[in-house]
Order: structure tokens, then sequence, then C-alpha cells
């Protein structure tokens, strides 16, 4: 069964989808089946991948689909081209695998989902109380990975609710600055509430502090985000991201830092601190997924 991990924070650009792609591209590089679904009407993660936005349907549409399955909707109801508003209507016909074609392969050896510019009204256009199950459904059709990632956008929206129901487990990324603390602990409390309710079953790995400089100002917060978790029971993983060039020319590049590192050899000394400590963060998640479902 795959396991599937949401990765999120409401807080913007705090590195979610840096993270979301590189933990992708290492896993692959391990040999797991990996398939990450871009949530974010942003579309960043899906760019970074080299998406095909013309001739392959998004998630959004998969979204659709599957709420036309469930709901059982005839084209004349609600169901209507304003939903589908920028979509291919071919895509939703009944003879077409919508999920299938779907998957776009990248290059760094992990597949993907693309994300629509029109996720970003899914509050609105996915309202009816069943909604929340329709990633879940989606997860039934992806049982051949190992792993699936989801790139959530930084927005409390019906879409990142979606994820919570969808998701085993919960990477929060946070900076160290007391902002970014604050949207730790409202995202903690939002899963918590839905596990508690029983309509998400979804564990909270641990909160990845990215953009790490060490800082005086850092050190304290990350002490904070230790000290508060402790009530919440979830903590700072050890290994933090440092902030580092080789992020941003990747992200430039196209590439993930791991494929960009192997460009050349001033590539590889700039990624080198960073790429440990993604490989020390791989290893540590690895070993609480361990722990977890070991018991
Ligand atoms: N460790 C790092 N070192 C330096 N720059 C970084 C690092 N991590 C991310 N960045 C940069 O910070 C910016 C935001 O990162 P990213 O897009 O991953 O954040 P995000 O949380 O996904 O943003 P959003 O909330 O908009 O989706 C990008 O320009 C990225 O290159
Ligand atoms: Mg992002």
């Amino acid at each position: 069964m795959s396991k599937i991990i949401m990765v999120a924070n409401q807080k913007g650009g705090v590195g979610k989808t840096t993270v979301s792609f590189e933990l992708s591209a290492i896993y692959a590089q391990n040999g797991f089946k990996v398939l990450t679904i871009d949530l974010d009407g942003q579309r960043d993660f899906s760019k970074y991948a080299k998406a095909d936005f013309k001739d392959k349907p998004t998630i959004r549409t998969i979204l659709w689909a599957i709420k036309k399955i469930v709901d059982e909707l005839d084209e004349t109801d609600d169901y209507d081209t304003q939903h589908i508003l920028g979509e291919n209507l071919e895509y939703l016909n009944p003879d077409y695998d919508v999920i299938t074609n779907a998957i776009q392969h990248s290059d760094e050896g992990f597949d993907f989902i693309a994300s629509s510019q029109y996720l970003d009204n899914a509050s609105i256009e996915f309202h009816d109380v069943g909604d929340i199950t329709l990633l879940k459904c989606l997860m039934k059709y992806l049982g051949e990975y190992d792993y699936i990632f989801l790139d959530c956008a930084p927005a409390r929206s019906s879409i990142l609710q979606m994820a919570y129901v969808a998701s085993n487990y919960c990477l929060i990324v946070a900076e160290a600055d007391p902002f970014s603390i604050g949207g730790v602990f409202e995202l903690a409390k939002d899963i918590k509430s839905f596990n508690k309710k029983d309509i998400a079953n979804c564990y909270i790995l641990g909160v990845i502090v990215n953009k790490d400089d060490a800082t005086n100002g850092q050190i304290d917060s990350y002490k904070e985000l230790c000290e508060k978790g402790q009530k919440y029971g979830i903590l700072p993983f050890e290994t933090t991201i440092n902030r580092s060039c080789a992020a941003t020319d990747a992200k430039k590049a196209y590439m993930s830092i791991t494929y960009y590192s192997k460009q050349s050899r001033e590539n590889k000394r700039k990624s080198k601190s960073i790429l440990s400590a993604f490989d020390l963060l791989y290893s540590e998640i690895n070993h609480k997924i361990f722990e977890i479902e070991e018991v």
C-alpha cells in the first residue's frame, strides 16, 4: 500500500515545494516508485517538473471526474461547463482514462500529476460535504506507488482538507521564525481535530525547519518550536535544512538539487551541505515511519 505524505504549512514561501520536489527525487533515486500531486494553483511543482499543461489533464479534472462518478451526476445537472471552465471537455468522457492520462513522468525518476491554475477556486467548486473524500478516492487508483507526496498550497482551502483526509502522514515545513511557527500549530490543530472526528487518520511526522542559517534568532525559535511542540506531541526533526544558494539555483534550472549537483563540479561543491542535510532528513523520516508502522 502506498504511503501518502502531505507536505504543508498555511504560511507561504517556507519551502514546501522545494522539500516536496527534493524528497520525490531522493525517494525515486533510492528505488521507490514515487508520485507527487501538485495541489497548489500556483503550479510551482508542476513547472519545476516541466509539466505538459496543454495535453494532460490536471488534478482538478481528476477531482471533477471522480465527483461525477461518486455523485452520478449527469452533464445537464449542476455539473456543467461552468465548472470545468478552461479544461478540455474530452477528458470527462467516460471512455477516457483521465487518471492514467494525467500521470506525467519527470526527468528525476518520479511521476507527478500537475495542478491547474483554476484549483484555487476549489473552495467554491468542491463545497458538498462528500467532496472532502474525493482525493482519498483517487488514492485507490494509485496503489502501485510506494510513496505519494502531496505538495499543498499556502491556504486553508477545501483542497487542504481533502489532503488531511487522504494522507497517512504530514510533514510540516517551517522557517525558524515566530510567524512560521504560528502556522505550524494552526495546521497541527486542524489535523488533530479532523483525526478526532474520525474524518482523517493523518499522523504528523514532524516539522522540517528550512532555510536554517543558525542565527541567534533562529536558534531561539527552534527552541520555542521544541517547547511548544512537546505540548502538541509534534517535534521538529533533528535535521534542519540549511539556507543554500543551491536551492535557488537548482530551481532556476528546473532541477532537484540532487540532479543539479551532478551537472558540474562547481554545482556539486555548492550543493554539498544541503544535500547531506536532505540525506539525513530522508533517514529520519524513514526511521519515524518505521517506528510508527512497527507498533
Ligand atoms: N533551503 C533553502 N535555501 C535557500 N532558498 C530556499 C531554500 N528552500 C527554499 N528556498 C527558496 O525559497 C523560495 C520559496 O520556496 P518554495 O517555493 O519551496 O516555498 P513554498 O512553501 O512552496 O511556497 P508557496 O507557499 O508559495 O507554495 C523559493 O525561491 C526557493 O528557491
Ligand atoms: Mg509551493
